[in-house]
C-alpha cells in the first residue's frame, strides 16, 4: 500500500454506487492534492461533508457591526451580543457555542481553532492559536498499523486514536481575558437556551449526517441515537433537536471556566471514550487535557499590491503563509488585467497555488518542533524569483519546492490530506475590534466520538502518517508528543498598508483548498474590484501539488474554452461539484476620518460594513443598525 492511497479517504457505501455517479465524485473539493486528483476507481473518496447546493445571497450593509458565519441561529447570537455592547471577542464565544449546537458537524469544544484578534484600541493585532496537540504518549508511528504499512484515512479518523487535545476553549477562555467585555457566563446562554429548547436540524447538517449516517452508526452510542432514526437513515431536515447533556456542559463551563473542561469529571469522561475505544483506541491522558496551553503568536504578514497589508495565521498553519506566498508570487503578474472568470487568470492563479503548495509540502509544521523558515517563504525577493518559473503558455504540472532564505535542514514530502468540514466565522465590533477565527473539529463529525453533548476531534490524522518519506528524509509534519498538526486554516485580516485600519476580514473552512478559497476572494476584492459578496461567489478553482487544476462543476470557469485551453497548457482538468468553501467575509465600507472611503469600499454611504456569506453553505452576515 502506498502512502498516497492510504491516507485517501473512501466511503463505505462506494461499493454500491454506481461507476457513474463515482465519476462525478472523483474530484472532490480540497480535493486536488496528489492522492486523490486523479485515482484510480478503488481510490475515489466521498468528502465527509457533502454539499448542500448554492444559494445566491445578497451583500449584507451595517452601520455599527458585523458577524458573518454559517448558521443563521448562530449569527444571530453573536450580533444580540454586540447589541449589548459586547466585543467581537465576545461574540466570537457566543457564535462558536452555538455553532457547535446547530453545526455539530465542523466544530466545537472537542476541536481546535486559529483566531487573529485585532484591539483598535492598542493597534495591536495577534494570532491565537489553539491547535490540538498530540497526548505525551504519541509517536511517529501512531497511524502505522500492526502490517507495517499507514493505515487508511477513516481507518485513523473513526474512533479513539485521531483525538488530539482539544484547544478551543483555553484559548478562548485566555482570549476573553484579554479582549472581552461581557462575563464569560452571559456568551454560554444562547447556545444553552437552544439546547434546551431545541432547534430544527438544517438542510445542510441533514446532508452532512447523511453522507457519514454509516459510520455513525458503526461507531455507536450516544452519536449513533443523537443523529441518526432507529432505522439508521439521517434525522430529516427541520427534525427538533434537543442536546440537554450538551446544555449542562456549557452550563459548568459557563460557571467553572475552561478548567470545568480540563480537569474533573469532564475531562475524564473524555479520556474514557478515547481509551476505551473497543477497536481504536487513542492515547490522551488527563494529564494532557490538564497540561493544554494555547499559545499566542506573531501573525505572518505580506504587503500586496503596495496599499494592503495581509496577515494571517502563522506556523503550525500552512494558511497564512500559503496565501501570502500566493499573493506575493501574482505580485509579479498584473492580473487586474487578466479578468476574473478567464483561461489566462485560472491558469496563473493555479500556476501559483503550484508553488506555494510545493513549499507548504516541505517546510510547514509545529515551529516549537522544526524550524519552519517563515519569513523566507513570504519573502517578496524569494517568491520574485520563484515567480519567474510561472509561464503562460504551460503549466508547472508537478512543481518542486523551492529554497528559501532560512532552511537549515533537509525536509521529505509530506502526504497529509485534510478534506471538508470546519467553519470560518468574521466578526467586526462598533468599537473597531475584529475576530476573524476558523475552527474545526477537523472531518465531519470529528473521530465520531461524543461525549457529553460533544464530539472529540481527529485532528491528529492532519500529522504526516509517516514519518519519513520514500526518500528516507524526515518529514517536518510527522507525529511527536505534544506537537501540533499542521493547518490549512487561514483566517486573514487585510489593512491599509499606509493607515493601518482594517479593510476586510475573511476566512474559509475546506481543508487543504482553504488556501484557495481564500486567495481567490482576496484577489477578487483587491485586483478584481468586487465586493465582498461577489468575491466569495467567484468559482472556486486551484491546484496543489501536481499537474490536476480542479474547476467548480458548472460555474462559470467550467467551459469547454477553459477545460480545452488549460489542456492545451498540459493541466489535467477535474470538475469538481464538492468544492464546498464556506467563506465569511466583512469589509469596510465606510468613510474614514479624512473622507475617503475604505479601500475596499464598493458601496460607501450604504453603511460601515458590508458583509458577504459564502452562498455554498448556509450562513448570513448580519450586523446592527
Ligand atoms: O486544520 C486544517 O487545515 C483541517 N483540519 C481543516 C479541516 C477542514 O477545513 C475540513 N473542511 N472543510
Amino acid at each position: 500500500m502506498t502512502l498516497s492511497s492510504s491516507v485517501t479517504r473512501r466511503h463505505p457505501l462506494l461499493a454500491a454506487l454506481s461507476l457513474a455517479l463515482v465519476a462525478a465524485l472523483s474530484a472532490c473539493g480540497g480535493s486536488n492534492s496528489g492522492p486523490v486528483a486523479s485515482p484510480e476507481p478503488s481510490e475515489q473518496y466521498v468528502p465527509p461533508e457533502p454539499p448542500s447546493g448554492y444559494t445566491p445571497k445578497a451583500i449584507t450593509y451595517a452601520q455599527k457591526d458585523m458577524v458573518s458565519a454559517a448558521n443563521p441561529l448562530a449569527v444571530q447570537a453573536g450580533v444580540d451580543i454586540l447589541a449589548k455592547g459586547g466585543s467581537a471577542l465576545d461574540a466570537a464565544i457566543a457564535v462558536q457555542m452555538v455553532l457547535n449546537l446547530v453545526e455539530p458537524q465542523s466544530s466545537g469544544i472537542g476541536g481546535g481553532a486559529f483566531l487573529l484578534h485585532f484591539d483598535k484600541g492598542a493597534n495591536s493585532l495577534l494570532a491565537y492559536d489553539g491547535r490540538e496537540t498530540a497526548p505525551a504518549a504519541a509517536t511517529p508511528n501512531l497511524f502505522i498499523g500492526a502490517n507495517g504499512s499507514p493505515l487508511g484515512f477513516l481507518a485513523a479518523v473513526d474512533g479513539g486514536l485521531s483525538v488530539g487535545t482539544p484547544g478551543l476553549l483555553r484559548m478562548l477562555e485566555a482570549a476573553h481575558k484579554a479582549h472581552g467585555k461581557l462575563p464569560w457566563k452571559d456568551l454560554f446562554e444562547p447556545a444553552i437556551k437552544l439546547s434546551e429548547d431545541g432547534f430544527a436540524i438544517s438542510p445542510r447538517m441533514s446532508v452532512s449526517i447523511a453522507g457519514s449516517a454509516a459510520r455513525i452508526k458503526a461507531q455507536g452510542e450516544p452519536a449513533a441515537s443523537y443523529f441518526l432514526n432507529a432505522d439508521g437513515t439521517a434525522k430529516a431536515a427541520g427534525t427538533l433537536l434537543k442536546n440537554p447533556e450538551l446544555a449542562a456542559t456549557f452550563r459548568a463551563i459557563a460557571a467553572g471556566g475552561a478548567d470545568a473542561f480540563y480537569k474533573g469529571d469532564i475531562a475524564r469522561d473524555i479520556v474514557a471514550k478515547v481509551t476505551k475505544h473497543p477497536t481504536n483506541p487513542g492515547r490522551l491522558s488527563e494529564a494532557d487535557l490538564a497540561n493544554y496551553t494555547h499559545k499566542v503568536r506573531e501573525p505572518v504578514c505580506g504587503t500586496y499590491r503596495v496599499q494592503y497589508r495581509v496577515c494571517g495565521m502563522p506556523a503550525p498553519s500552512s494558511g497564512g503563509i500559503a496565501v501570502l506566498q500566493t499573493l506575493g508570487l501574482l505580485q509579479n503578474f498584473d492580473v487586474a488585467a487578466l479578468k476574473p472568470n478567464t483561461l489566462d487568470s485560472v491558469h496563473l492563479v493555479s500556476e501559483a497555488y503550484r508553488l506555494a503548495y510545493a513549499d507548504r509540502a516541505l517546510y510547514v509544521a509545529d515551529p516549537d518542533f522544526v524550524s519552519v523558515p517563515q519569513a523566507g517563504l513570504v519573502n517578496a525577493d524569494y517568491l520574485k524569483e520563484r515567480a519567474k518559473l510561472i509561464r503562460m503558455d504551460q503549466t508547472i504540472g508537478t512543481p518542486t519546492a523551492g529554497t528559501p532564505p532560512g532552511v537549515s535542514a533537509a525536509r521529505g514530502q509530506d502526504n497529509s490530506l485534510n478534506l471538508p468540514s470546519t467553519s470560518h466565522l468574521s466578526i467586526v465590533d462598533r468599537n473597531g475590534n475584529v475576530v476573524s477565527m476558523t475552527t474545526t473539529i477537523e472531518n465531519g463529525f470529528g473521530s465520531l466520538q461524543m461525549v457529553r453533548g460533544f464530539l472529540l476531534n481527529n485532528q491528529l490524522t492532519d500529522f504526516s502518517f509517516t514519518a519519513t518519506d520514500a526518500a528516507g528524509k524526515p518529514i517536518a509534519n510527522s507525529v511527536q508528543p505534544g506537537k501540533r498538526p499542521r493547518s490549512s486554516m487561514a483566517p486573514t485580516v487585510v489593512f491599509n498598508a499606509s493607515t493601518g485600519d482594517v479593510e476586510a476580514v475573511i476566512g474559509s473552512p475546506g481543508g487543504s483548498a482553504i488556501i484557495q478559497y481564500t486567495a481567490k476572494s482576496l484577489i477578487g476584492m483587491i485586483d478584481w474590484g468586487l465586493n465582498v459578496q461577489q468575491a466569495i461567489n467567484l468559482p472556486n478553482f486551484g491546484a496543489q501539488t501536481n499537474a490536476t487544476t480542479s474547476l467548480e462543476k458548472g460555474s462559470l470557469i467550467d467551459t469547454a474554452a477553459i477545460r480545452d485551453g488549460l489542456r492545451a497548457r498540459g493541466h489535467t482538468v477535474a470538475q469538481t461539484d464538492t468544492f464546498t468553501s464556506g467563506l465569511h467575509g466583512v469589509v469596510y465600507n465606510g468613510l474614514r476620518a479624512n473622507g475617503q472611503a475604505g479601500l475596499l469600499s464598493r458601496n460607501p454611504g450604504a453603511g460601515t460594513y458590508a458583509g458577504g456569506a459564502d452562498p455554498r453553505r448556509e450562513g448570513i452576515a448580519k450586523g446592527n443598525d
